[in-house]
């Protein structure tokens, strides 16, 4: 079968990726050690076409999503590569105006953790000398322009909000006022944090393919996070396929 557009879709857990492998037709899975890959295609029965979709949960926190990122992108196959590389799931607020169930689609993102000060300045990845990751701006648009459109329209759930801006990459599980607070006072527009966006963003961008990151607000990362992190996930594991279907659905409109 021949596909016109492939794209790779990361999440930290099951939860994010939801049902999505239900509404993939011919799903293979590849294995890597412990990492499970799973490859089928979604036929878009408006444009007439099939899209080769190829995802997988990384688990937790940098590495495990740098890992992932590079099995994905490298994983061989008949078939066209990979042309965008999608990581969404679940963030934790900083910004006040934030309620679970908005969603960002950020133009930037930064390892909030990196350190390798006194030879770089804080926060700069040494290997890119940069502190934020852009992502592509044709890419991010479409991705924000068509959820919000889906935002719009009747049938959009339980989401919110869309947002852009800057989201916060650590290996931390932010969960009490004095962590947030010093994450604020270091960037005070980052709209959330979460454990894997820029270590993939960082992936993408060595190995030169384009990204996207899409964020649902699940917590605001203060001391009720535990809380509303679990009770949330459960709820949200029923509705992540939307978004992704959304970008599916709105694909063949955009110009790699
Ligand atoms: N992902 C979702 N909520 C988070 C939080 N509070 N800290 C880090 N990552 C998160």
């Amino acid at each position: 079968m021949k596909f016109l557009k492939h794209i790779g879709i990361l999440s930290a857990m099951p939860e994010e990726i939801g049902s999505t492998l239900d509404n993939l037709m011919d799903v293979k899975k590849f294995t890597f050690g412990d990492l499970d890959i799973y490859q089928g295609y979604w036929v878009d029965h408006i444009n007439k076409i099939n899209i080769l979709v190829t995802t997988a949960w990384s688990g937790w926190g940098k590495v495990s999503a740098a890992r992932a990122a590079t099995r994905l992108l490298g994983l061989k196959g008949d078939y066209i590569p990979i042309e965008t590389l999608i990581f969404t799931g679940v963030a934790g607020a900083l910004n006040n105006d934030l309620n679970q169930w908005d969603i960002i689609v950020p133009n930037k993102v930064c390892q909030y953790d990196m350190d390798a000060r006194p030879i770089f300045d804080k926060f700069i990845i040494p290997s890119l000398n940069k502190k934020y990751l852009d992502t592509d701006s044709l890419l991010q648009k479409w991705a924000f322009d068509s959820i919000k459109k889906y935002l719009e329209d009747k049938n959009s759930l339980k989401f919110g909000k869309i947002y852009d801006g800057i989201i916060g990459t650590a290996d931390k599980f932010i969960s009490n006022e004095k962590c947030r607070n010093s994450i604020i006072k270091e960037f005070p527009r980052m709209q959330a944090v979460e454990m894997e966006g820029a270590a993939v963003a960082q992936v993408a961008y060595q190995e030169e393919i384009p990204w996207i990151l899409i964020r649902v607000i699940s917590d605001c990362a203060d001391k009720t996070a535990v809380q509303n992190f679990n009770d949330f996930l459960d709820d949200y594991s029923k509705f992540s396929w939307n978004l992704i279907e959304v970008i599916l659905k709105n694909i063949s409109s955009v110009k790699f």
